[in-house]
């Protein structure tokens, strides 16, 4: 990798310029490393600090360590397209092989070196005349860092907000909870310093992360209670060990990777309407899937049936995949409550009974893990942006986020949020909508760091008019969505109703939209503005990796051209 060509700016190895930067990048998971890593290989730019409330890389999957934590698609295709990794151990990895990937991405592009660990950004402030933002960030309590100094301003052109969406957990307001006399934890903060070991459990919650945690409760714990208030649709995991051979064969033959890669995508795009559309023939199939699995796995059971089957379509709440979750139903420890929880006190848990009346479901318990999610809705919380003129992007938000391209947003200049508002997915990676975001991004940096080169200054921010005419088109494609279902609550809709977290489309139709940035759709100002009305556009470009007529044949399919070709050629020999 070369990168060393000469930047205007103080090495930041030097620390000269502590508080002062081109970019500034809130967060070191997955997004906030492709941000860097473009900046280098696509502006060449070394110039940039990425702020880290964590002591660690990852975001998810630095915080997500509970039992069981693992992805839940192909990680052929939950990795970068610029870093593939040919010694995954399996389809499905566990959190602990995907963070030591991420850890080699960081460590390979020298990321390290950028990162300041510990630190939060609080708010962040545009200054309208020096065309900067400023970023107040506070340096974790206790740690030697704080003693230098406990709190300090950041100055850059471009701010890029790398936060995610499941980063910041949700908990539960039930009565009495905070009188707990035993151990309480959220699944994203998992205390391993707890022993597991014949406790009594309640387990809140019954999406993804309940649904990896349980099984592997059940297998140490004394009992374990599944206080499950809406039942999710659970589909086949399918995951399997991968095969020496096909580690070799990707270790030295990148292209068989590439081609199992690109069919995976297809396999995934092709599951965008089972996901998302209710009335679909391919949802219909899915949820026949979905019953016949609980069927085979909860034997002669119809009482659990009734309890665990969806009222609303499937696609409503992300598809849980598991194979193990329902046969960890029929473990004697485990018990399945549906009944609504009514209060919580020292080591009880209470539910409304059939007559109203609270009810004791168990009073000993030693431990409740609270799966209960996110708080994906409220974008960027709890930083605190203000832009021109300082308008807090909390009250533009107010009746719901809304983006341009799921990126940037009114009123911020120079301003980039990664996997913002409409960018989630049910049906694929969502690493391959952050790498398409990252060019984009990079492109509206591109002519920033040019101008602050020049010793100008340029600002960028979207023309309302094409973040309105964008949502509006995205709002009526998001209509027939099963996620629009008025059965269901999910965190990809805000309270009143309105998506904000689902991307309409296919990835492709995603990453076709972000490859050019055009500069017209943006309001620029300050003194070199004559560089975007000089370039009306930059082609970012995108990864090309769509299943192709190859990768949409099976095997069989492959074989049989293969032979075919031969047997042609010998023919044509003979003649
Ligand atoms: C348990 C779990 C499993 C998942 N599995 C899948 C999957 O199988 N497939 C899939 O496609 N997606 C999955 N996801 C979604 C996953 O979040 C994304 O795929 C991806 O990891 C998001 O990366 P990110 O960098 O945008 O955000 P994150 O990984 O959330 O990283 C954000 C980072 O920003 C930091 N941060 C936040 N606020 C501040 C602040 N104010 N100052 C400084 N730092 C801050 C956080 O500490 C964190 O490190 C899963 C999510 C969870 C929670
Ligand atoms: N790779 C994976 O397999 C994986 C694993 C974990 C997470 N994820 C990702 O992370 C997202 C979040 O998953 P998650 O499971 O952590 O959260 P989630 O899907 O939001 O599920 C939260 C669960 O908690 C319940 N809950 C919330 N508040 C409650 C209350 N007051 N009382 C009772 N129950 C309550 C919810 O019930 P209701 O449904 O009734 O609201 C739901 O069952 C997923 O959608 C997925 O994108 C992926
Ligand atoms: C910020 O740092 C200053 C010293 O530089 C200190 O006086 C102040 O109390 C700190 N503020 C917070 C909120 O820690
Ligand atoms: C940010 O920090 C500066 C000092 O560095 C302070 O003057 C300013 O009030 C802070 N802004 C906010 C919104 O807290």
């Amino acid at each position: 990798m070369t990168y060393e060509k000469s930047w205007p700016e103080a090495s930041l190895s030097s620390r000269q310029d502590y508080t002062n930067t081109s970019v500034v990048i809130i967060g070191a998971g997955i997004g906030g490393m492709c941000i860097a890593i473009d900046l280098m290989k696509r502006n060449n730019c070394q110039d940039f600090v990425i702020l880290e409330q964590s002591a660690g890389i990852g975001g998810t999957w630095h915080d997500n360590t509970y039992p069981g934590c693992a992805v839940d698609l192909q990680s052929i295709v939950y990795s970068y397209s610029f870093a593939q990794n040919s010694d995954w151990s399996r389809d499905f990895p566990g959190q602990k092989e995907i963070l030591s990937y991420l850890t080699r991405v960081a460590q390979e592009y020298k990321l390290y070196e950028h990162i300041r660990f510990g630190s939060t950004a609080e708010v962040a402030t545009w200054d309208d005349e020096l065309k900067k933002w400023k970023t107040n960030v506070t340096v974790a309590k206790g740690s030697k860092e704080a003693e230098a100094s406990s709190n300090y301003t950041i100055s850059s052109d471009f701010f890029v907000s790398a936060v995610g969406q499941l980063s910041q957990p949700k908990w539960p307001e039930i009565e009495g909870m905070d009188g707990f006399t035993g151990k309480s934890m959220h699944s994203a903060r998992w205390d391993w310093t707890y022993d597991l070991k014949d406790k009594r459990i309640a387990v809140i919650g019954s999406g993804c992360s309940a649904v990896q945690i349980i099984p592997e409760l059940a297998k140490v714990a004394k009992k374990v209670s599944v206080f499950q208030r809406t039942p999710h649709w659970i589909a086949p995991r399918g995951d399997f060990e991968i095969s020496t051979l096909r580690k070799t064969l990707y270790r030295y033959f990148p292209f068989v990777q590439r081609y199992w890669r690109r069919r995976y995508m297809g396999i995934n795009e092709a599951e965008h309407a089972s996901n998302n559309f209710p009335n679909h023939e391919e949802n219909k199939k899915l949820t026949q899937v979905a019953i016949d699995m609980m069927h085979e796995q909860l034997p002669n059971q119809p009482e659990m049936w009734e309890k665990l089957t969806p009222k609303y379509p499937l696609g409503c709440k992300r598809v849980v995949v598991s194979d193990a979750f329902y046969p960890a139903l029929n473990h004697p420890n485990v018990e399945l409550e549906t009944r609504a929880i009514h209060s919580i006190s020292d080591h009880t848990v209470r539910v409304v009974g059939t007559s109203g009346q609270p009810e004791d479901v168990e009073s000993q318990y030693d431990l409740i893990v609270y799966a209960t999610g996110f708080r994906a809705s409220e974008f960027l919380y709890p930083m605190k942006i203000y832009g021109r003129n300082g308008r807090a992007l909390h009250e533009l938000w107010k009746d719901g986020a809304r983006a341009y391209l799921g990126t940037c947003a009114d009123d911020m200049p120079n301003f980039g949020i990664v996997l913002g508002p409409n960018t989630g997915l049910l049906h694929n990676s969502f690493i391959l909508i952050i790498e398409a975001q990252s060019r984009y991004i990079n492109g509206l940096i591109k002519p920033v760091l040019e101008a602050r080169k020049q010793g100008g200054a340029l600002s960028l921010r979207p023309r309302p008019e094409k973040t309105e005419e964008y949502n509006v088109k995205l709002q009526n494609l998001l209509q027939n969505f099963a996620a629009n279902d008025v059965r269901c609550t999910s965190w990809y809709k805000t309270e009143s109703g309105r998506i904000t977290n689902l991307w309409p489309g296919l990835v492709l139709e995603y990453q076709q939209l972000m490859e050019k940035v055009n500069y017209g759709d943006y309001e620029s100002e300050g003194s070199s503005t004559s560089i975007v009305q000089k370039r009306p556009s930059y082609k970012v470009g995108r990864v090309v990796e769509e299943a192709g007529v190859l990768e949409k044949l099976s095997l069989t399919n492959i074989a049989v051209a293969v032979l075919g070709g031969f047997l042609v050629r010998r023919l044509i020999a003979l003649i």
